[in-house]
């Protein structure tokens, strides 16, 4: 469909618990780029009963669904496999059987047809998500990654130039979401049911701009992101409000859930300020999972002199767009792929000025 100045790139997710394959035309010229189809299969169905991704189930799933997806998207842009310029696929970081699962039939694909096969890292990915719907973005800009496993700001100088900048020491914020909400007794992943009952707390029409609960605002002071203090005193809250034998009414669990809520976007907030004081940068992109958040994006987008960008909310959770985009991007940057082996932990900083935000 697009003509020969744009590269058909590939890109397959399998780091955690969604199977993602897109394929997108990418301008040779610049960093723009058209998705052609995007799939995202997610496993949540498959894990909810558990409580939490089970690793071998996941990784099971992903080889199952990766020749499902990779088929329908091809013949839907009526594509042949050996049209395609580029593969990319995910290599870290993530589940290690996940990984592998992507990887392996990635490039079995790359093998049978003679295409390059490019490794890319999920954070970064996720930082460069933006670009999808924002290709003239430009650097420097700050970023605050928060997803599931991971939350991190850094300052981003250029494609592969990543100054960390605070990184959480113990749960990451999507997390600090999850576990609030089985506490409450949301089903798994609960960030997104946790925020919703949140929302409609603060619709209601008495509602006044507070809860008859506080919570601690810990970690304010030290550098780096910590959610473990919270998540001990929103245990000790949820505990002190509710009993073991009486279900938890909805104007409670609404309430709870807004309190929670409030105190995790605060404090996400209150670092991105610490940050755009030691950085001096005004520019800030929000990627990964949380980043769907509504109230995170609208606390954030309200910080005076401050301009937001998000990446549209199915670009925030994990994506195959995001991957071939980052393999394009860098490829364009002249950076080279990274080595093909499964990398679980995979920091993407360069350079780190972390003990000061
Ligand atoms: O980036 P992601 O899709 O996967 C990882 O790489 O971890 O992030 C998943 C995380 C989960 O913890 C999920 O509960 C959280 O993002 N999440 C949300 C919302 N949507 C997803 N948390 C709060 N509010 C949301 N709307
Ligand atoms: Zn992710």
């Amino acid at each position: 469909m697009k003509t020969s100045h744009h590269r058909k790139v590939l890109g397959i997710e399998t780091s955690c618990d969604e199977t993602g394959v897109s394929l997108i035309y990418a301008s040779e010229q610049d960093s723009s780029v058209t998705i052609a189809k995007e799939l995202i299969h997610s496993q949540i169905s498959l894990h909810a009963e558990y409580g939490g991704v089970v690793p071998e189930l996941a990784a099971r799933e992903h080889l199952k669904n990766l020749p499902l997806l990779t088929d329908t998207v091809l013949s839907q842009e009526g594509l042949r496999a050996e049209e395609i310029d580029l593969i990319a696929v995910t290599v870290g970081p993530g589940l290690k059987g996940c990984l592998l699962n992507g990887m392996l039939f990635a490039s079995g694909l790359a093998a049978s047809h003679d295409i390059p096969l490019y490794g890319v890292n999920h954070i970064e990915a996720h930082v460069l998500s933006v670009f999808i719907e924002n290709p003239h973005l430009d650097f420097p800009f700050l970023t605050l990654v928060v997803s599931g496993g991971h939350t991190e700001l850094h300052l981003v100088t250029a494609v592969g130039e990543y100054t960390l900048l605070a990184r959480t020491i113990d749960d990451a914020a999507g997390e600090a979401f999850d576990k609030s909400a089985k506490l409450l007794g949301l089903a798994y992943p609960g960030g997104p049911a946790l925020s919703k009952h949140a929302d409609s707390f603060s619709e209601l029409p008495s509602f006044s701009g507070s809860s008859r609960f506080t919570l601690p605002r810990v970690m304010l002071k030290q550098p780096g992101f910590s959610f473990s203090g919270l998540k001990t005193a929103i245990s000790l809250l949820i505990s002190s409000e509710t009993t073991d034998d009486t279900a938890i009414d909805n104007a409670l669990l609404t309430e709870l859930a807004w309190t929670i809520q409030e105190s995790i976007v605060e404090l996400l907030v209150r670092k991105v300020r610490k940050a755009v004081q030691e950085t001096r940068c005004k520019t800030l992109v929000v990627c990964g999972g949380v980043s769907a958040n509504r109230r995170l994006r609208e606390a954030l987008s309200s910080e005076k002199l401050l301009s937001c960008h998000f990446p549209a909310t199915r670009h925030c959770v994990d994506n195959g767009t995001m991957i071939a985009l980052t393999a394009h991007l860098r490829r364009n940057a002249g950076l080279p792929p990274a080595p093909f082996e499964a990398m679980p932990r995979w920091p993407i900083e360069t350079h780190k000025l972390e003990e000061r935000v």
